[in-house]
């Protein structure tokens, strides 16, 4: 047995049509498995799809919004009727707002909260049970390092990262006999659409960087090896575990 071979695996990776949800997709994809991408964009459902096509995998893209719990139903039945099952569920799709608590708008709460962490809970809920049904399944959550040691202006996205950890553990336990493990991901900063005022401000850039123990941002290829490892065979007795991929960041 290849213990990182996913070949003949199915992978559905929710907000995978940019950013680290397109990062993870492909990353799996190198590992041999198909790959279902999940997300709004209707010309990123066909990009990514047609460059893991490139790549000698089957994939295909699906409208997949992870606020509506009818549009999850429906994208993870479409999921199912192309691909027979899934395998691996990365849940990805998330977003942030940033501003000081005392001005932090309840709606912008709401949404921070029902994407990151609501939103997770859903698309399992929806494709576990064919897990289940099989006895054998991977699930990661992508978490983040404010889920364990926030910054100011984080409010929302802290206390949904800090849920996604959480979330992780009962899921875990739960589905501990049952073949399927689960668990998260906590980067720290990679360059993505989501950072990118961070990223060209040069005065949050440095602090960043002096921040980390290693001295910099993540480059975005760094993702790749944790990914493949929590969704492969040589991480079967694993489950319940948040893994920081964070330059030290979270040590201290
Ligand atoms: N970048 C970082 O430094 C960093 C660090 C730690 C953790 N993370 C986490 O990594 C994950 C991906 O972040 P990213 O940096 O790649 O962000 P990003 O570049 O902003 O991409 C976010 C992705 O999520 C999708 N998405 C957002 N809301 C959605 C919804 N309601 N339904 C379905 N898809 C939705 C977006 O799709 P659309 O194109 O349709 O908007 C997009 O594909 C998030 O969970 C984030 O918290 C990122």
């Amino acid at each position: 047995m290849d213990l990182f071979d996913l070949t003949g695996k199915v992978a559905m990776v929710t907000g995978s049509t940019r950013g680290l949800g397109e990062v993870f997709a492909k990353a799996l994809a190198k590992a041999g498995a198909d790959v279902a991408v999940c997300g709004r964009n209707p010309k990123d459902l066909e990009r990514v799809p047609a460059e893991i096509q490139a790549m000698g995998r089957n994939s295909a893209g699906f409208e997949l919004d992870v606020l509506s719990k009818e549009k999850i139903k429906r994208g993870v039945e479409q999921i199912l009727n192309h691909f027979g099952h899934i395998d691996i569920l990365v849940n990805n799709a998330g977003t942030n707002y940033r501003v000081p608590v005392l001005e932090y708008p309840e709606e912008m709460w709401d949404l921070i909260i029902n994407t990151n962490l609501k939103g997770y809970f859903l698309v399992a809920q929806a494709v576990v049970p064919q897990m289940i049904e099989r006895g054998y399944g991977k699930v990661i959550n992508i978490s983040s390092i404010f889920g364990k040691t926030p910054l100011p202006h984080q409010l929302a996205y802290a206390a949904s990262k800090g849920g996604v950890n959480q979330i992780t553990k009962v899921m875990a336990l739960e589905w501990a006999k049952l073949g399927v493990r689960v668990n998260a991901i906590a980067p720290t900063y990679f360059e993505t659409d989501m950072v990118k005022q961070i990223r060209n401000d040069p005065e949050r850039f440095n602090f960043i960087n002096e921040r980390t123990p290693m001295g910099r941002w993540g480059y975005l290829h760094e993702l790749e090896g944790t990914v493949i490892f929590l969704a492969a065979p040589a991480s079967d007795f694993i489950t319940g575990q948040t893994i920081y991929v964070d330059g030290g960041w979270t040590v201290w």
